[in-house]
């Protein structure tokens, strides 16, 4: 199959469809390649290698109500159960579920697994002390002010969303690990989605920009208090190369931003 790569505006449909068949299509590859790094139970927040267990974004979890978005193998899930907090793992594509089910058989840690879209959660409001993902969900959604307002709408008054994305600044570079990398090639308010499509002309994959200023005022916008926004640094001896997440470019300017935000009591 020829892959096309443009920056082109998609439909919320087409952003959908072409994820969950991406997903699907992507899971056993993707775990192939990521599976080691992120381990059964683990929580990584990004190819930085920040842990949750050092960086304690989430606060302390005992007992909290946690929905992870874009679980895929739902490592940290298992983690945050381990943790003593009891998490649900959710994730649009069935093939990232039957790895989160395949990794509870081999770890022994159970979490419950459930199959949906960010932008719709099957769940009550208040439903949920924290909710968070690992680049999970929101880069894929073509409507992300609306998936900032649906988490809204599940977690408590007080409760707290952290989530991680592809730094907004990568966006004017090419995704390359090397010296390619380091050049700036794009507009950065260019804000039109990375698209790949078939001969035929269907989305494949997609990916969404906004610029740090979309993403506050998208989290203003749903009623979220941002609290902090970390950028990890790429830690000293650190070798393992993630797509174009790599030492060279990770020495001189970040890969990741986590927004780590509250809702008001
Ligand atoms: C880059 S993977 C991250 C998976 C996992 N959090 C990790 O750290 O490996 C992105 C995940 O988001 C999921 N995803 C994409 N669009 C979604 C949506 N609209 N709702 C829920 N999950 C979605 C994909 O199926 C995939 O498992």
């Amino acid at each position: 199959m020829t892959e096309i790569a443009t920056r082109k505006t998609v439909s919320e449909t087409e952003a959908r469809r072409a994820n969950r068949a991406w997903w699907d299509l992507d899971a056993d590859d993707y775990q192939d390649e990521h599976g080691n790094f992120l381990g059964d139970v683990d929580f990584v927040w990004c190819p930085e290698r920040l842990r949750e267990a050092e960086a304690g974004l989430l606060g302390p979890v005992p007992g909290k109500k946690i929905l992870e978005l874009g679980a895929g193998a739902a490592a940290a899930s298992r983690w945050l159960r381990v943790q003593g907090a009891s998490p649900v793992a959710l994730d649009l594509s069935a093939g990232m579920l039957r790895h989160a089910s395949e990794a509870a058989g081999r770890s022994g840690v159970h979490v419950p697994l459930v199959q949906a879209d960010a932008l719709a959660l099957p769940f009550a409001d208040d439903a949920f002390d924290i909710v968070c993902t690992a680049f999970g969900a929101i880069p894929f959604v073509a409507d992300s002010a609306a998936a900032m307002r649906e988490v809204a709408r599940v977690l408590r008054p007080g409760g707290s969303w952290v989530f991680s994305v592809t730094h907004p600044m990568r966006w004017a570079f090419w995704d390359e690990p090397g010296e390619d990398g380091l050049v700036v090639r794009n507009s950065y308010f260019d804000r039109s989605p990375y698209v790949e499509r078939d001969e035929q002309g269907r989305v494949t994959y997609l990916e969404q920009h906004r610029t740090l200023g979309d993403r506050i005022r998208e989290l203003v916008g749903a009623g979220f208090v941002l609290r902090d926004l970390v950028e990890p640094e790429w830690p000293e001896g650190h070798q393992q190369i993630w797509g174009q997440w790599s030492p060279l470019r990770g020495r001189l300017f970040p890969g990741t931003a986590i927004f780590v935000c509250d809702l008001p009591a």
